[in-house]
């Protein structure tokens, strides 16, 4: 049967036996942080249109999917396509650059982009994030560190062969000269090119090293290779694989990684799933050190990635963990109600985790069973019938010792 009411076009529903393995990665993201000392930072769901127009780049496909519309009060809102400029406002906003210049935040969040949708892409979709305000300059251990959270996260949530790739897209101006050398390049091909990089040759050339369509592979094969100039960057991508190499992290340098998005320079990275689709980048970032001072702040240099979780989940191989319960409990007659209440009361308070069987019937071990109940107890005028499942030795309900225990404990024999 169709569905009267549908849900809006690349948006999907998380139902229990899924989210139950959401909440375990999640949780995984969670302690994880934690370990590194990066703390959780929330941003509204909508910002102001300028946010990003202004800052993830006129022209690039994020900035062209963006869900907008202008507000009652004639102000353009947008639900936010990615959380890096948010992060920024909300650290210049909240004066977080004078009362914690060096702060390292982290993020699960949903955001939304007008792709067209398909596995591994959606309209609505959810990141972990990391951002590092303030920090070393000339280094690149910061760089290191947060691809560590990023490799372990990988590890934890046993994705296989997953891939590293690195490369440095050097300064602004050099970014800049490349995207126009790109384009000179790009246009003698024009005609050859997909329609998509077509459409990316007059809005942004550098995304076209993206494409993974067939009849462009080989015209981005022979296109101007970008190496930078600068010192400065150059010192940088070494010593962003000095540090790999220390820690034993596997990458490849990838002279075509140049990232979705404008506010990049120096080191950039991302993390692919082992597979030739479009759709195999789990984690993407890398250094913004412009952004903040373009943003209206001090200089700051800044690094961060984020990681798609459902990509995550859909290359995991881990599994949920199966719902278990301590006492799967149902009142024999309606007029036991007010007894079962205070036993369930008593029995959450002692930390236990219980089911109520909010109908009153007779006890189906069956349910008790699915539900990965330990005990069943069934609440009857007089007393109550308790069955030890986890030592079910009679098809007959028994009060094992351990079940007397756990009632007495709670003062209910
Ligand atoms: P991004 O590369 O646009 O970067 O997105 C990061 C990750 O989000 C992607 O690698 C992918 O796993 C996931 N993702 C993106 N779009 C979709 C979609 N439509 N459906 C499912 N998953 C998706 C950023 O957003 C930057 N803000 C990352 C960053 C943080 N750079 C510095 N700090």
């Amino acid at each position: 049967m169709k569905s009267k009411f549908q849900k809006v076009k690349g948006t999907y529903d998380i139902l229990p036996d899924e989210s139950r393995l959401w909440r375990k990665v999640e949780n995984i993201i969670h302690s994880l942080s934690e370990q590194f000392s990066f703390e959780e930072i929330r941003t509204p769901v909508i910002e102001k249109s300028n946010l990003f127009n202004q800052n993830i780049g006129n022209g690039t496909d994020v900035q062209k999917e963006m869900f907008s519309w202008k507000d009652i009060a004639g102000e353009d809102i947008v639900l936010k396509p990615e959380m890096t400029a948010a992060v920024v406002r909300a650290y210049l906003e909240n004066g977080l650059f004078r009362s914690n210049p060096f702060s390292k935040l982290y993020y699960i969040d949903s955001f939304f982009r007008r792709e067209k949708p398909q596995k591994g892409r959606q309209r609505q979709f959810h990141q972990f994030g990391v951002e590092v305000l303030g920090g070393d300059k000339k280094g690149s251990d910061q760089d290191a560190e947060i691809i560590l959270i990023a490799s372990k996260l990988i590890k934890k949530l046993k994705i296989d062969n997953a891939q590293l790739l690195i490369n440095n897209i050097g300064t602004p101006e050099e970014r800049k000269k490349w995207n126009d050398d790109l384009k000179n390049y790009f246009t003698k091909y024009k005609t050859s090119l997909s329609k998509i990089s077509q459409q990316r040759l007059a809005r942004n050339p550098l995304r076209i090293l993206d494409s993974k369509e067939p009849e462009d592979k080989q015209i981005i094969l022979e296109s101007p290779k970008f190496i930078s100039d600068d010192k400065y960057e150059i010192n940088k991508f070494a010593k962003l694989q000095e540090n790999l190499n220390a820690l034993n992290i596997s990458f490849k340098i990838d002279p075509f990684l140049i990232r979705g998005l404008d506010y990049y320079n120096g080191n950039v990275f991302e993390i692919t799933a082992n597979v030739r689709k479009s759709q195999n980048a789990l984690c993407g970032g890398g250094r913004y050190d412009f952004l903040v001072e373009k943003m209206g702040g001090p200089s700051t240099p800044a690094v961060g990635f984020a990681a798609g979780i459902e990509r995550l989940i859909m290359f995991s191989n881990l599994e949920a963990q199966e719902n278990q319960i301590d006492a799967y409990i149902i009142c024999k007659h309606a007029d036991y109600y007010e007894k079962t209440l205070k036993l369930i009361e008593r029995i959450v308070d002692k930390k236990y985790k219980i089911y109520f069987a909010t109908r009153w019937d007779k006890l189906k071990i069956e349910r008790a069973e699915k539900m990965n109940a330990k005990f069943a107890i069934q609440v009857g005028k007089e007393n109550f019938w308790a069955l030890d499942l986890t030592n079910k030795k009679s098809s007959e309900p028994i009060i094992s010792k351990q079940i007397s225990g756990f009632l007495k404990e709670l003062n209910f024999q």
